[in-house]
C-alpha cells in the first residue's frame, strides 16, 4: 500500500496508478465471528469497541465487473459501526452470509470477519470491466446505499430494493482500512475544498439527513416550516439543522449541553432546547409514560416559536417518540431513522389520528439524494461536522467516543492519509466558504 500512497502524494496520473499492483491483503478495521459472543451478560452501555475492532490485514477481494478498488484515504465513525462492535441488536456476520447466497460476487462478503465502515474518501485505483463513469485516479467520496441495479424492485427508489443494503454494514470490505471494493453506482467527486478526513466524514449522515428532511420521499419540508431536531449537534441532526435553515425554514435544535446549545446558536439555530437542564422525564418507570412531561416539552417549545412543529426529527426512538408524536404540529409530520434507545416504540395513538399526525419512516438516501446532498458539500453550501480525527490503529477508541456521545457531529479515522490537512486541491473555494465555517466542529479542547 506504501507504493500506492507515495504514488498517490506524487499526483501520479490515472494511467500510473492503474499500473500498480493490488495487494493481497490490506489493512483493515474489523470484527470477528469468532467474538459474537464476547460481551454476553454485558450492558450495552459498558460493552467496548476497543475489545471487538481489531485492527489487521485481511485478504484483498477479487473485483466485481461493476466495482472499483478504492485506496481509502479518510474514513469516518458511523452509529452503525457502534452497532456492529458490540454485535447489537444483531451480530452482522447474519447480513453477510445472506448476502453469500446471492451467488460468486456476493460469496466474497461471508468471512471469519467483518471489514466495516460506511463512509470513505479516496482515488480510485481499478476499475471493473463494467465501469464507465469512473476511472483510476478519480478522486471521491463514497455513499452506503449498495444496491443490485438488475433487480427490478432497485428502479423506482433504489432504497425500496428488495436487496437494499448498507456497504460497511450488511456488506464486508467497507471504508475503515486502507483498501476498499466499492460499486461504481456509489462513488460521487470528492469535495475538492475540504481534506480527506473533512471529505468523508458526510456521505452516510448528510444523505440521511437530506432524505428526512428535503426529499420527497420522506418529510418534504416546505419554507417556513418549523422543525423540532433531536440530538441537533449529532451525526445526522447537524446535518438537519443546516437544511432546515438552507430551506427558510425554523429549526428547533434540542441538546444535551450548554457547549452544544453555544454551538448551534453559531450554526445560525436560533431556538434551542437543553433537554439535561429542562430533566424530562418522559418515562416514569420502564413501562409508563409521562403525559405531562410531553406536555411540558411542548410548551416550551412554543414558548420559543409560538406554535408546534410540522415536523419533528425523530431517530433516539423508544425515549422520546411519545412525546414527538405528542409534540408534532396537527397535521404534522414525525420522520423517523433510528431508534438508539430502544426500538420498541411506544405512543398514545389518539394523540396521532385525532390531529391527523402522520409518521414517516426513512432509511438512508438513493444515489440520486446521495448525489445531490453531495452537491451541496461540494458547493460549500452544507458544511463537514467533523469534530476529531483518529488514526485507523484506534478505531476501536474513536467509535466508544460515538458510543458514549462523548463529542459532536462526526468523528473521523485517517487510513491512508498520513496526517491531517491534506487534500485539498480547491484552496480558493475554501477561503470563499470559509475556514471557520467549515472547522466550527472541530474539538478545540
Ligand atoms: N437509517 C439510517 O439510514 C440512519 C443513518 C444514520 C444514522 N442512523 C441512526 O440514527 C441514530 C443517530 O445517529 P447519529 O450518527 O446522529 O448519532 P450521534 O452522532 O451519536 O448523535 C445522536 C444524538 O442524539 C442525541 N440522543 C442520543 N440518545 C438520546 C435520547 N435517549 N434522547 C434524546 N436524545 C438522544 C444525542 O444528542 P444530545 O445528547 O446532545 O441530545 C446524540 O448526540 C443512530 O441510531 C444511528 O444508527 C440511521
Amino acid at each position: 500500500m506504501q507504493e500506492i500512497l507515495d504514488a498517490i502524494q506524487s499526483g501520479a496520473s490515472g494511467e500510473d496508478l492503474a499500473a500498480l499492483p493490488i495487494p493481497q491483503s490490506y489493512r483493515a478495521a474489523h470484527v470477528l465471528r469468532d467474538d459474537v459472543a464476547m460481551f454476553e451478560g454485558v450492558a450495552s452501555e459498558d460493552k467496548d469497541p476497543r475489545k471487538s475492532i481489531r485492527i489487521g490485514d485481511v485478504p484483498t477481494p477479487e473485483l466485481a465487473p461493476d466495482e472499483v478498488y478504492l485506496a481509502v484515504m479518510a474514513s469516518a465513525i458511523n452509529f452503525n459501526t457502534v452497532w456492529t462492535s458490540i454485535f447489537e441488536p444483531l451480530p452482522t456476520f447474519g447480513f453477510l452470509d445472506r448476502l453469500a447466497r446471492e451467488g460468486k460476487w456476493g460469496a466474497r462478503h461471508a468471512q471469519p470477519f467483518h471489514a466495516i465502515g460506511s463512509d470513505a474518501s479516496g482515488v480510485v485505483l481499478q476499475v471493473g470491466s463494467a465501469v464507465r463513469n469512473w476511472k483510476p485516479g478519480d478522486r471521491v467520496t463514497v455513499h452506503c446505499n449498495h444496491v443490485d441495479d438488475q433487480d427490478p424492485s432497485a428502479h423506482d427508489d433504489s432504497m425500496h430494493a428488495s436487496n437494499q443494503r448498507i456497504w460497511g454494514f450488511e456488506t464486508n470490505f467497507g471504508g475503515l482500512a486502507d483498501l476498499s471494493i466499492v460499486k461504481a453506482n456509489q462513488l460521487m467527486p470528492k469535495p475538492a475544498h475540504l481534506t480527506w478526513e473533512e471529505a468523508a466524514c458526510n456521505a452516510l449522515c448528510n444523505s440521511t439527513a437530506y432524505r428526512m428532511i428535503v426529499s420527497r420521499s420522506a418529510a418534504g419540508m416546505k419554507q417556513g416550516d418549523a422543525v423540532l431536531i433531536w440530538g441537533a449537534t449529532g451525526g445526522i441532526g447537524g446535518y438537519a439543522v443546516q437544511y432546515v435553515l438552507n430551506g427558510g425554514g425554523t429549526p428547533v435544535g434540542v441538546v444535551s449541553s450548554p457547549e452544544r446549545a453555544e454551538l448551534l446558536k453559531a450554526m445560525g439555530c436560533e431556538h434551542v432546547i437543553d433537554r439535561k437542564a429542562a430533566g424530562y422525564k418522559f418515562w416514569s418507570d420502564e413501562h409508563t409514560q409521562d403525559e405531562k412531561e410531553w406536555r411540558r416539552l411542548g410548551k416550551d417549545i412554543r414558548a420559543l416559536i409560538g406554535r408546534d412543529p410540522e415536523i419533528v426529527f425523530e431517530h433516539p426512538g423508544r425515549s422520546t417518540m411519545g412525546a414527538s408524536v405528542f409534540v408534532a404540529a396537527r397535521g404534522g409530520t414525525v420522520v423517523t431513522c433510528a431508534a438508539t434507545s430502544g426500538y420498541m416504540i411506544e405512543y398514545d395513538n389518539r394523540h396521532l389520528w385525532m390531529k391527523l399526525k402522520r409518521i414517516v419512516s426513512s432509511h438512508f438516501a438513493n444515489y440520486r439524494e446521495a448525489w445531490d446532498a453531495n452537491r451541496l458539500i461540494c458547493e460549500g453550501k452544507v458544511q463537514p461536522l467533523l469534530s476529531r480525527v483518529y488514526p485507523l490503529t484506534d478505531t476501536g477508541e474513536a467509535a466508544g467516543v460515538v458510543h458514549r456521545n462523548e463529542t459532536e457531529g462526526k468523528v473521523g479515522v485517517l487510513c491512508l492519509a498520513p496526517e491531517e490537512g491534506l487534500g485539498i486541491d480547491d484552496p480558493e473555494l475554501r477561503a470563499k466558504v470559509g475556514e471557520d465555517k467549515i472547522t466550527r466542529f472541530r474539538d478545540k479542547s
